[in-house]
């Protein structure tokens, strides 16, 4: 299984990511947890220069970083990790560039998609997990965390609303699950479960 976690900053997919992590590992899945960008050791330096090195990235160039770390990270730990029977769990994948970089930083969403399956060889996730905040309240728990914010974090409301409502857009796929970030952590983790499970089974019969 391939499943993914999406929705802009804030609305708790790394929460959700370890409790599911957890869970699959209990059940006796191999599982390999990753994240984008900085899931590989080239990816981690790309990852510095688009979040943590001062100075502008050009809206394209930044489109392009983002496709360069999800290139080399599908090509080296994602594709050999499921050829080899195993569950990868995924925090953010292509549909964040077409949130973030498509619409929310007004590239045109569909070239930025293209330029993004073209870089992962066209592999999708089996399930995508969006979970769903208004732009204000996600803000608002990330700035309870206390850290420094990175280039992206430093944007303003509007960018992030623009990132959440092509999100949506996208979530008419099957392959997303759509939740509430509001609800409880429990309760959004059941709703996670029952959907893997689903898949599990699907894939065993
Ligand atoms: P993330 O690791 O989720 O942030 P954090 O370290 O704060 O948990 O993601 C880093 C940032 O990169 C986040 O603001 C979303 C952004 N991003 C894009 O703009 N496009 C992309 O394709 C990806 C994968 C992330």
């Amino acid at each position: 299984m391939f499943i993914t976690f999406e929705g802009i900053d804030g609305v708790g997919k790394s929460t959700q990511l370890d409790l599911l992590e957890t869970w699959l590992k209990d059940l006796g899945h191999d599982v390999v947890r990753t994240l984008e960008p900085g899931g590989t050791e080239l990816g981690k330096e790309i990852r510095h220069l688009l979040l943590h090195r001062k100075g502008d990235v050009s809206p394209r160039a930044e489109a392009l970083l983002y496709a360069a770390d999800r290139a080399h990270h599908v090509a080296t730990k994602i594709k050999p990790s499921l050829t080899q029977g195993k569950t990868v769990l995924s925090d953010r994948y292509f549909d964040s560039s077409v949130a973030y970089q498509g619409a929310a930083r007004d590239l045109e969403v569909d070239e930025v998609k293209n330029i993004s399956l073209w870089a992962v060889d066209h592999l999708m996730p089996d399930l995508t997990i969006l979970l769903d905040l208004p732009a204000d309240q996600a803000i608002l728990r990330r700035n309870k965390k206390g850290t420094e914010p990175d280039r992206l974090e430093r944007e303003e409301v509007a960018f992030f609303e623009r990132a959440r409502d092509e999100y949506l857009r996208r979530a008419e796929e099957p392959r997303f699950l759509v939740i509430d970030a509001k609800l409880a952590v429990h309760e959004i983790q059941a709703l996670i479960r029952t959907r893997v499970s689903q898949l599990s089974a699907a894939g065993s019969s």
